[in-house]
Order: structure tokens, then C-alpha cells, then sequence
């Protein structure tokens, strides 16, 4: 049985990743620091799968690199040495990073960097690296390949972008060595259909769907549309929304195409490719929850874009992957974890 580490895997799509993984007969060792997310995740994890045993954790911050090195030493030790890396640890509220950038260049590049260099010193050279949509150069030419313009437009897309050319550097420079695939994620949202894991954060969330969640529940009265002039159909933005469970999937199917073929980087991305307006995905959270989502428009978020949406047909070709829940069960399965668990994991 292989073991992967799993960087971050206390978070919102780190712990659906683990599970999914846990299912496909992995041990899986999660590393998190917990700066954005609660160990009681991993319980929950552990009441869906009956592979318990083979869960652990190590709470520490990457950044921290004797830490690193003692869990790799410990887990070779236990000859349970690792055979891939899935790193989802790091920063990730963009408001946020644009006053603190140094904090998240920090976290996100200098823990990538102590990551990569242990990877190195065990030699372990396999990873999948939580990328974003966000590195993409605003464009009118969708849906968006993986081939498109490059450039952030914020500190935290500069820290996945550059991560990104780090992980490009690596590839280049020892090209029989390493297995790295970089996987850009639309908009993730939803969460395990038991209702038992889903998003957490741990501060006031900015992402349009744990708002609306945040309005279903009563914490927030009234959600604000940022903007009804875009040159959409009813003048909101349009994005790309992909169930969480389906991204966790598309985790596993990256590392087994890695560790079943030769070395490689190969970058792909995660969305449905249809694309869905903030009315729309107001109007079916209220379908399906039968809850009044009280909105009113407000001018345009600095830095938005008017349209989002990936061209998903590299994930297909190359790892069979095809998204397969629908926007219904994204709300529907996002409702069932929040109204379950108003305060998160507590
Ligand atoms: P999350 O905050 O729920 O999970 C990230 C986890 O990493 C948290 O558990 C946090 O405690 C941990 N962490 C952060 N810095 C760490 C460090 N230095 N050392 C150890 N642990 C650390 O976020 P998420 O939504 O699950 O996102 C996972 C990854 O996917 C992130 O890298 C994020 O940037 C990326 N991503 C997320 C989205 C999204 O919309 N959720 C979109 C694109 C990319
Ligand atoms: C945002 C980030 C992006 C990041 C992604 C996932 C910006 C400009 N982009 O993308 O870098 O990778 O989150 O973390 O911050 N909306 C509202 N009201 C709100 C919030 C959002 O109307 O209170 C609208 C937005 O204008 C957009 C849609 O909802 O049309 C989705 O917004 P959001 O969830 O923040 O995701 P992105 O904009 O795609």
C-alpha cells in the first residue's frame, strides 16, 4: 500500500481529498498547521471510511523544516516512506493577501520551498499541487486551456503562479526525475454529500457560496452583487462553480497518472465548463433549500472578472476525468453541511 502525504489536509478540499484517497486504498499522512481549519475534520473523515487505520496526522507548519524532516525520517523509520506528495497547504483569502503579502509569500512559497527541498533530500520526487483559475490573464477567449496567458493579478495568484514556475524549474531541470502535475481549480464549492465535512473558514469568508450559506443561515442579512452591468446575459458575473467531491476525484486520478508513468509535469484544469451567473446560483441555492437569499448590487469588486470558464477537456483526454455532480447538488450538498453545522466543526 502506498503512502501519500497530504499537505493541508485539514482543510476544505484537503479533507475531502484524503477521504477520497482513503477510499482508493492509500495511507494517507496529513501535515497541517491549522492555521485555517480544525483537526475535528479529520475525525469526521475517519466516521465515513472504515480505513481508519490508516489516517494520521502531524500537526506542524511547513515553514517549519525540522519538522518536515522528522515526519519524513519518522514515516521511513516505520518503512512507510512516501511516495507522493498532494499540497494543499497554504493561504488562500485574496483580500486578505493584498495587506499582508508578505505573510503569504511566506506561507505559500517559502513552505513550498522547504516542502520541495525534504521532498529532495527523501527522494521523493512526485507531487500535485493545488493550483488556480486565478493565474490565468483576464481574457474574453473562453473557455480558458490550460495553454492561456499567464499573469496574477494578486499577491495570493503571484504565490500559485510562482509556485508554478518553481515547480516548472524543478521539471526542467531533472526531467527523468519528477512528477508534478499543478491542478487549477475553477470554483470550488458544495461539500460531502453525508453532510458531515464541508467548508470551514475560519474568518468572514469573501467567496460568493459560503456567503450565501452565511445569508441561509441568518449570520449575514443581506448579500451584496458585485455588480449587474457585466456584459453577461443578466449582467452578473459568470463562473465556472465544480462540486468539491469532484475535485477530490480528479486528486486522485492525477496521482495515479503520475505514479504510472514516466516523469513528467503536466498542469490541468479543474472546472465543469459551464458557466453559471451569481443570480443563477442564487436562485438554485433557493430552489433546492427553499431558503430567500436577500441580495442587493453594489459597484464591481476591484480586480474581477466578467466571465470564467475552464476548458476541462485536457482532464478528460489524459486522466478520464469528468465532472459529474450538477449545481442542484453543489447547493444542495453545501446546505446539508452548513445548516448541520452553523459554527463549522465544533
Ligand atoms: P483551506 O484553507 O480550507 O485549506 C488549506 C489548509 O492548509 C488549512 O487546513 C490550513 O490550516 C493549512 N495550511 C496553510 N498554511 C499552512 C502551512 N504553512 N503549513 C501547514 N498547513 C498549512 O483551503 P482550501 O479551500 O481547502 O484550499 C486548498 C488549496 O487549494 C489552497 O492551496 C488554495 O489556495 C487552493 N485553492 C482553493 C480554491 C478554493 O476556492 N477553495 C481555489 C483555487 C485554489
Ligand atoms: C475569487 C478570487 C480568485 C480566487 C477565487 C477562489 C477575486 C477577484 N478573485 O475568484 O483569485 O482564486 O476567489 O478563492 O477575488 N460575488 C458577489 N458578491 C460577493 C462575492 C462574490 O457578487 O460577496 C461575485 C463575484 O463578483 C463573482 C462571483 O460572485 O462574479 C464569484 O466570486 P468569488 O466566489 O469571490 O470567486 P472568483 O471571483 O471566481
Amino acid at each position: 500500500m502506498k503512502s501519500i502525504l497530504v499537505t493541508g489536509g485539514c482543510g476544505f478540499i484537503g479533507s475531502h481529498t484524503c477521504l477520497e484517497l482513503l477510499e482508493r486504498n492509500f495511507k494517507i499522512v496529513v501535515i497541517d498547521s491549522l492555521v485555517n481549519s480544525s483537526p475535528l475534520a479529520l475525525e469526521r473523515v475517519k466516521k465515513l471510511t472504515n480505513k481508519v487505520k490508516n489516517l494520521s496526522f502531524y500537526k506542524g507548519d511547513l515553514r517549519d523544516i525540522n519538522f518536515l524532516r522528522e515526519v519524513f525520517f519518522r514515516l521511513k523509520d516505520e518503512n512507510n516512506s512516501i511516495s507522493g506528495v498532494v499540497h494543499f497547504a497554504g493561504l488562500k483569502a485574496v483580500g486578505e493577501s493584498c495587506y499582508e503579502p508578505l505573510r503569504y509569500w511566506d506561507n505559500n512559497v517559502n513552505g513550498t520551498i522547504n516542502l520541495i527541498r525534504v521532498m529532495e533530500e527523501n527522494n521523493c520526487k512526485t507531487i500535485v499541487f493545488s493550483s488556480s483559475a486565478t493565474i490565468y490573464k483576464v481574457t474574453n477567449n473562453l473557455p480558458i486551456k490550460e495553454s492561456a496567458e499567464i499573469q496574477s493579478i494578486n499577491p495570493y495568484g503571484s504565490t500559485k503562479l510562482v509556485i508554478e514556475q518553481l515547480l516548472n524549474d524543478l521539471a526542467i531541470n531533472s526531467p527523468q526525475e519528477w512528477r508534478i502535475s499543478s491542478l487549477r481549480y475553477f470554483n470550488p464549492i458544495g461539500a460531502h454529500p453525508s453532510g458531515l465535512i464541508g467548508e470551514n473558514p475560519l474568518g468572514k469568508p469573501t467567496n460568493i457560496f459560503p456567503l450565501i450559506m452565511q445569508v441561509g443561515i441568518g449570520r449575514i442579512k443581506k448579500l451584496q452583487i458585485f455588480g449587474n452591468d457585466w456584459e453577461t446575459f443578466d449582467g452578473t458575473g459568470v463562473r465556472d462553480y465544480i462540486h468539491v467531491s469532484d475535485i477530490a476525484e480528479a486528486h486522485f486520478l492525477a496521482l495515479e497518472f503520475l505514479l504510472e508513468h514516466k516523469p513528467q509535469i503536466i498542469n490541468f484544469n479543474l472546472g465543469t465548463a459551464k458557466g453559471t451567473s451569481v443570480l443563477e446560483l442564487i436562485n438554485m441555492f433557493q430552489e433546492v433549500t427553499k431558503i430567500k437569499i436577500p441580495y442587493e448590487f453594489t459597484d464591481r469588486r476591484k480586480g474581477d472578472s466578467c466571465t470564467v470558464i475552464a476548458d476541462n477537456s485536457k482532464a478528460f483526454l489524459d486522466l478520464n476525468w469528468k465532472p459529474k455532480r450538477s449545481l442542484s447538488e453543489m447547493c444542495c450538498d453545501g446546505w446539508r453541511w452548513q445548516s448541520n453545522n452553523p459554527s463549522g466543526y465544533l
